[in-house]
């Protein structure tokens, strides 16, 4: 039986992900899963966001997956420095986005902006100081983006004047590289690409994980389906018309099929 890639999120935000994921591996099959009946879990602690993540790759776990990806910077702070669970690949989204913002970034200093949990965790500022003593990290919690994406008010004055907000210090600091350390972020890309200028490098989650499954293909530690009778399933533990929309908009124009509702 064809496996597939398993990935989970707190909600739709990881969909920004699975989207670029989908894009770049056109054979590959994955489930994905959002725990919408619990988000946020960026208000939440270590020991309740790490519960629910062990929970979330066990379910993943049962459904035949070769890979699981945590498309969730607040879950894969708890998870730093895994890369196995059971006996299964494990990508966070914190390690490569750490990467990629070392590489592409001249003079290495660099924000984070993430949920408070993220934050607070710290999880971004240390594994950039481990990777490059030298870099300067500024991190900033942004606690009113997720429900703003979660309500689909994107490319809005609101947005804009809250981005306005949280951004003022990294603006003041010209900080030229700043990683979207959420992964409902990207939906805002345009509105922070306002509010921080034209030549500030955004760097998001689905393209530094689109890496390291390529680098997991490649070592043969996974392996790729050929044909291209692929599935991607979207599930959620809550469902209501309004994530049926919202799904449809952040996987556009890639298609999914109807959401499954799940039981974990
Ligand atoms: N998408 C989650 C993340 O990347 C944030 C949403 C939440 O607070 O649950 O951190």
């Amino acid at each position: 039986m064809k496996k597939s890639i398993g990935i989970f999120d707190s909600g739709l935000g990881g969909l920004t992900v699975l989207k670029v994921l989908s894009q770049k591996f056109p054979n590959e099959s994955f489930c994905y899963l959002g725990d919408i009946a619990r988000l946020p879990y960026g208000n939440k602690s270590p020991e309740t966001i790490r519960k629910y993540g062990v929970q979330i790759l066990k379910f993943l776990k049962d459904q035949n997956v070769k890979a699981l990806i945590i498309a969730c910077n607040s879950a894969s702070t708890v998870f730093l420095g895994e890369h196995e669970f059971e006996g299964i690949p494990l990508l966070n989204v914190i390690e490569p986005g750490s990467k990629e913002a070392l590489r592409v970034s001249a003079d290495k200093k660099i924000a984070v902006l993430g949920t408070s949990a993220t934050i607070r965790s710290h999880a971004y500022e240390k594994t950039l100081k481990r990777l490059d003593s030298s870099s300067v990290v500024i991190e900033q919690a942004c606690p009113l983006f997720v429900p703003l994406v979660e309500e689909g008010i994107v490319d809005d004055p609101i947005t804009e004047m809250v981005a306005e907000r949280y951004l003022s210090e990294i603006k003041k600091d010209k900080i030229k590289t700043v990683i979207l350390g959420c992964t409902h972020y990207p939906v805002l890309k345009s509105d922070l690409a306002k509010t921080l200028g034209p030549d500030v490098v955004l760097v998001e989650s689905g393209e530094v994980l689109s890496e390291q499954l390529q680098a997991l293909f490649k070592s043969g530690v996974i392996l790729k389906e050929v044909d291209n009778s692929r599935q991607i399933r979207v599930c959620i533990t809550d469902l209501t018309d309004h994530f049926e929309r919202l799904a449809q908009k952040l996987m556009n124009p890639e298609p999914i099929g109807q959401l499954e509702k799940v039981v974990l």
